[in-house]
């Protein structure tokens, strides 16, 4: 118990976080050869991964040790939906589907966030942490090599937040502060894992549609 929790969190994901770094699907996006379609898709399983994340906002404000880590400008649905309407045009949400991988996020954000704060908490330091950090390099991307319009950046613009690194170390301090005993820290680390496995199975999907094969398979030796 001697590492606060922001850390703890941290140290014990790093290893899923190369991982998910390292799906093919996230390299052909930081590489900006993503065809538009198949980042829409991307916001497509966003739509649904944050409307599950952001549905449990009432229920973890209403904890008085939750309350303190639910913050109003970092909630990402309402952009979500703004990016796709200027995308797509009115009938944006015709187009959403939710892929496999994301059905499962959904339904362990409903399991875990929406009925634990521990499991809010978990989800959230993922999600909003990684969007204030490698989501804006992903930010970067999409406006220079593939031209997405600003107008439709909203899910990487994070008004409230002109320091995100300020930010983030205010939010770390808010985790660290949470009174939760052993066995719970542990049970919410562990979660963190598996939040960051549920990213990275999502991006296996939207690899599977939208990647060649070739770029998905790891190169074999067949000679
Ligand atoms: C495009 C791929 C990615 C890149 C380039 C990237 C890059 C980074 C970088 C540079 C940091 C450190 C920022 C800092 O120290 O303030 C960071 C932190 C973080 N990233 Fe990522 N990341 C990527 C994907 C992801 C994914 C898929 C997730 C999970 C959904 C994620 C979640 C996080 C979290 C939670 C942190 C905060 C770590 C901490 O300080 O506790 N990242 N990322």
């Amino acid at each position: 118990m001697d590492t606060p929790l922001a850390a703890a969190l941290r140290t014990a994901t790093r290893t899923e976080h190369e991982q998910a770094e390292h799906m093919p699907f996230v390299g052909e996006l930081m590489a900006g050869r993503l065809p538009l379609a198949a980042y829409v898709d991307l916001l497509s399983q966003h739509h649904a991964i944050y409307h599950a994340l952001e549905a449990a906002e009432p229920f973890v404000r209403a904890d008085c040790a939750g309350a303190s880590v639910v913050v109003d400008g970092l909630a990402r649905s309402g952009s979500i939906e703004s990016d796709l309407a200027v995308l797509c045009g009115p009938t944006w949400r015709d187009g959403l589907r939710v892929l496999p991988a994301t059905r499962r996020y959904v339904d362990r954000l409903r399991a875990t966030a929406q009925t634990w704060v521990g499991g809010y908490v978990a989800h959230a330091y993922t999600r909003y942490l990684g969007d204030l950090s490698g989501g804006q390099a992903i930010r970067t991307v999409l406006r220079r090599t593939m031209a997405v319009p600003d107008d439709a950046l909203a899910f990487y613009t994070f008004a409230s937040i002109p320091k995100p690194k300020l930010f983030k170390d205010a939010y770390r301090a808010r985790l660290d502060a949470l009174p939760f005993g052993v066995d719970e820290r542990a049970r919410v680390i562990d979660e963190a894992r598996v939040a960051f496995r549920l990213n990275a199975d999502v991006f296996a999907d939207l690899g599977a549609v939208h990647l060649p094969a070739v770029r998905r398979e790891p190169a074999t030796d067949v000679a």
